[in-house]
């Protein structure tokens, strides 16, 4: 018994002095640096990007040199618009100006406007930027809508090239209405790198906030802007409608996040009756009750393409806005597909 006592305290001396020893030993480690992290340290070690210092801000991130792939542009019909590469949303029908006075932009606009219109085209060359100006201010004035609810198109023509920077604080005093929704260059032509240039410039100064081209129908034309664009055209406007539907520009377009804009929804003035009284077309406004120019815009809507039909009657203004309570069947749109003869009007 005696003999277990001391043995018992003899093991009780080396445990002390092995927990001394350990005690020691750890007390010299933690001198040097090297314990264990305790379990909540574990998130004290930086992140990866913490150790990388930052980059000078005027540097390019390897990041912003891949450009990211462009968003095919989606039609949302409960909104009435698509949002542009610009980011901006632009509504996808709205009333063109061509061939109207400042007086008749005034009236017909303002009328639109109450008909629930939201996108209204005009252009330097139609001379009636101050009366589509008048008629927002007056429609803001009255309640009917807010500026930023309203998107307005104009454009650059080509007598202008030479002049673009003025050209477009003119349009922007004649409409005055404190920026540019859209602006495009009219159409083709010497100097239009110049022009685009001009038009990138107002957008970075805040006096345009979307910009694009017009009348370029193909592919190539587009290369060549996209060549020297900083910022990539939003929209092409082109002449089209069920017989010319240029679809490999739009395809083409659409991969790159461009939207189709037509103009001569209508075939224009002088053709609007070989669209109306197409036989597809009447044989569609029948069976669906609505009148051939609302099946006709129905299927720009629905095939992708934004529209602006010209009017001055106040009836056709409504009546083209009233668009959205139906929708043409998948083999409906197939049969206003196989009308495209590439057939344009417009001589240029
Ligand atoms: N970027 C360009 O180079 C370019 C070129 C041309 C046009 N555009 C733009 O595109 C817009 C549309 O083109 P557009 O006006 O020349 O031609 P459009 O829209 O094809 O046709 C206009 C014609 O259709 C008639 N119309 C309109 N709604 C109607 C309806 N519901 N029923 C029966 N007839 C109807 C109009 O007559 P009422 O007035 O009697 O309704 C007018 O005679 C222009 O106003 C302009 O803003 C751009």
């Amino acid at each position: 018994m005696k003999k277990t006592c001391i043995e018992s305290t003899g093991k009780a001396k080396r445990r002390i002095l092995r927990a001394a020893l350990l005690i020691a030993l750890l007390l010299l480690a933690s001198l040097f640096g090297c314990t264990a992290p305790r379990s909540d340290e574990g998130s004290a070690t930086p992140a990866p990007t913490d150790l990388v210092s930052p980059a000078p801000t005027d540097s390019v991130s390897p990041a912003a040199e891949t450009p990211a792939p462009a968003q095919t542009p989606v039609f949302d019909f409960e909104t009435r618009t698509v949002t542009l590469n610009s980011g901006h949303e632009m509504p996808i029908i709205g009333l063109g100006t061509w061939t109207m006075t400042n007086e008749q932009a005034d009236e017909c606009v303002y009328h639109a406007l109450q008909c629930g219109v939201r996108l209204i085209d005009t252009a330097r060359y139609y001379q009636c930027e101050q009366g589509v100006g008048l008629a927002l201010a007056r429609a803001i004035e009255s309640g009917i809508v807010k500026r930023e609810e309203v998107f307005i198109t104009t454009k650059i023509m080509p007598s202008d090239f030479d002049r673009a920077d003025e050209a477009i604080d003119e349009s922007l005093a004649d409409l005055a209405c404190g920026y540019i929704d859209l602006m495009l260059i009219h159409q083709p032509g010497r100097n239009d790198e110049a022009v685009y240039r001009a038009m990138e410039s107002a957008v970075r100064d805040g006096k345009i906030r979307s910009i694009g081209i017009s009348n370029y129908y193909t592919v190539d034309s587009l290369n060549k802007i996209l060549e020297f664009a900083e910022i990539p055209p939003a929209v092409i406007q082109i002449e089209n409608h069920i017989f010319t539907q240029n679809r490999e520009l739009k395809e083409y377009a659409e991969s790159l996040g461009i939207v189709i804009n037509s103009y001569y929804p209508f075939g224009g003035r002088g053709n609007t009756q070989k669209l109306f009284e197409n036989e597809v077309i009447a044989s569609l406004a029948e069976k669906y009750g609505k009148t051939p120019a609302q099946v006709i815009l129905r299927w720009h809507l629905q095939a992708g393409y934004i529209a602006i039909p010209g009017s001055k009657n106040p009836d056709h203004i409504r009546e083209n806005y009233d668009v959205f309570g139906f929708e043409l069947s998948q083999s409906d749109m197939a049969q206003i597909l196989a009308l495209d003869e590439q057939k344009r009007f417009a001589g240029w």
